[in-house]
């Protein structure tokens, strides 16, 4: 495999409307993010991805973005923008933006323009499409629920949204619209941009016949990735988008894409693949349960264990994935995989532990690093998020009470990710002096940057103490290119993992990551002497261990080590 810069990296997430709120208006903004570079830098971050921050009615929150070219004034101007760009190179940091272009927002001057000439050149930006026999042209469920069709006022067309109706799908069928969107991506290159994260994009191929499907649900319609799942070719779209943009930059690319089919994974993220990366979702997949959120469930620390293991050994094979624990279409990794006993400091740190050692990319999502957890909120009408609201519907209509449909709602609401990044214990969670646009989580009072800050055992000071190690000279290299090989698999509840580098490319070296997620504590047969890189407990046992070489370490319940094995048999 090709090395990339960017393979050695630790990149962050930030929602930008979360983040931190500079001017009192209770929303977070890019002033707020250029006061805590620092921060981040600190924290080991050399990539930023911000969340949507173009121009948008914010119908789903910036994912409906009505001019490409503008900063959202809500957040800020071009000029901040530039500012937090020259700030962050200063640092050495790279700022990735969102890539938002299956669709736009009703609001954009193409879609205005679409509308009051529904047969002009703007409408072909879009799906406008006839209707059969006075209704929809087919019968697709849009992801966030009812039809993904919405009349053209004043004709007797359709248009396609496959996400809220405010936010119609782009024709990338047109060579107009994608010189358009080429352009614009462009641009937005030209300015210094590392690259895109890229949202939704395994969506943009569309089977313009626009068949109909067997009905999945009790509303007669069938969710409409199944139109997408079907049709062939959208690989020649990312290829065409690449050859336009990406490659003549040398941008970093990582795609949201769900349902990946392991034949088809060189081709995305190959050495010559569409794009450089995409996130492993599989974890989270597992969680969803196979119809709505009525039906997710925890998986056992097993099933996600060996889920995860699943993709690393596909995934290493191909290219170089992009970890994640969460982001802000998740609930809280804390809160949905971690047991309930281990839902405390310990456990945050077993997580971050197994999962930023992984082979990959880690992606850090803002508040992960203090150990943000689900916010448990008592009527839907706290609820702002339009897919929560939707779901709860959903919920009902398949027939669960109102507080079956809440509970759904609090363990999978997208605005569990969402509420203010918790920097202090003062008003507001110190994220803003105005009043925020969502509600803290209230144990903002307990969990927050400003207690951790000078706590030597806080979660934030572990996060900080890991990506150093993952990055420090010593390990580098095995932590990014170091084979990834599972162990001790026959434990339920234990998480263990090589990183094995065979020594072509410098010294052997052999670390194991071996966490114990079980209620009891679990004796670790290391078969040989091992040095302890670094403990989530600091407990005695791993030190003892270390001291008298016994070949064996007990590991209390959420107790992880990181070990370097000095000699005995490999695996
Ligand atoms: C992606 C985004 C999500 C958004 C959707 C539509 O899944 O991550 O937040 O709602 O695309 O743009
Ligand atoms: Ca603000």
């Amino acid at each position: 495999m090709n090395r990339k810069w960017w393979h050695d990296k630790v990149a962050y997430q930030i929602y930008p409307k979360s983040f931190l709120d500079s001017n009192g208006d209770g929303i977070g903004d890019l002033r707020g993010i250029i006061s805590k570079l620092d921060y981040l830098k600190e924290l080991g971050v050399d990539i930023i991805w911000l969340s949507p921050i173009y121009q948008s009615p914010f119908v789903d929150q910036g994912y409906d973005i009505s001019d490409y070219y503008k900063i959202a004034e809500e957040f800020g101007t071009m000029e901040e923008f530039d500012e937090l760009l020259a700030e962050t190179k200063k640092r050495g940091m790279y700022v990735l933006m969102d890539l938002v272009v299956n669709h736009c927002s009703d609001r954009h001057e193409w879609f205005q323009k679409a509308l009051a000439d529904p047969y002009g050149k703007y409408a072909g930006y879009f799906h406008f499409v006839k209707g059969k026999d006075g209704k929809e042209p087919s019968n697709y469920r849009s992801y966030f629920g009812g039809s993904a069709w919405e009349p053209v006022p004043g004709t007797d067309l359709y248009y396609l949204h496959m996400f809220a109706k405010e936010q119609p799908d782009l024709n990338w069928e047109n060579p107009e619209l994608r010189k358009e969107i080429y352009q614009m991506i462009n641009w937005w290159l030209d300015k210094g941009l590392a690259g895109f994260r890229i949202d939704a994009i395994i969506n943009i191929k569309k089977d313009l016949s626009f068949p109909s499907f067997e009905p999945d649900g009790p509303d007669g319609l069938a969710i409409c990735v199944k139109m997408v799942e079907e049709v062939q070719g959208v690989g020649e779209y990312f290829e065409d988008i690449k050859k336009h943009t990406f490659a003549k930059h040398d941008a970093f690319t990582v795609a949201e894409v769900f349902n990946m089919k392991s034949d088809e994974l060189a081709e995305f993220i190959g050495d010559d693949g569409h794009f450089s990366t995409m996130f492993d979702f599989s974890a989270h997949m597992l969680a969803q349960g196979d119809q709505g959120w009525l039906r997710s469930r925890k998986p056992s620390v097993r099933e996600w264990r060996d889920t995860i293991f699943h993709s690393q050994a596909t995934l290493q094979e191909v290219g170089h994935p992009a970890n994640i624990i969460e982001n802000h279409d998740e609930p809280r990794g804390a809160s949905r995989f971690l047991p309930d006993y281990a839902q405390n400091e310990a456990g945050k740190k077993l997580i971050a532990t197994t999962t930023l050692l992984l082979y990959g990319i880690p992606f850090i999502y803002q508040g992960q690093e203090i150990g943000m957890m689900n916010c448990q909120r008592d009527d839907i009408s706290e609820f702002d998020d339009i897919n929560t609201t939707d779901q709860y519907q959903e919920a009902l209509a398949a027939g669960a009470s109102p507080e079956e449909a809440l509970r759904a709602c609090n363990e999978n609401s997208r605005d569990n990710a969402r509420t203010p990044m918790q920097w202090s214990s003062g008003a507001n969670a110190g994220f803003t002096d105005g009043t925020p646009w969502l509600s803290p989580n209230p144990n903002y009072r307990e969990i927050n940057v400003a207690e951790q800050e000078n706590r030597p055992d806080s979660v934030l000071n572990y996060y900080r103490k890991l990506t150093a190690l993952k990055k420090s000279p010593e390990y580098k290299e095995a932590f990014t290119y170091g084979k990834f090989v599972p162990d001790y698999q026959e434990y339920d509840d234990v998480f263990a993992y090589h990183r094995i580098l065979d020594g072509e490319e410098g010294e052997p070296q052999d670390i194991l990551v071996a966490a114990n997620y079980g209620r009891g504590p679990w004796t670790l047969e290391t078969r040989g002497r091992v040095k302890v890189l670094l403990s989530n407990t600091e407990s005695e046992g791993a030190k003892q261990a270390e001291a008298d070489g016994a070949g064996r370490i007990t590991l209390e319940s959420c107790e992880g080590v990181v070990l370097l094995k000095l000699d005995g048999e490999h695996v």
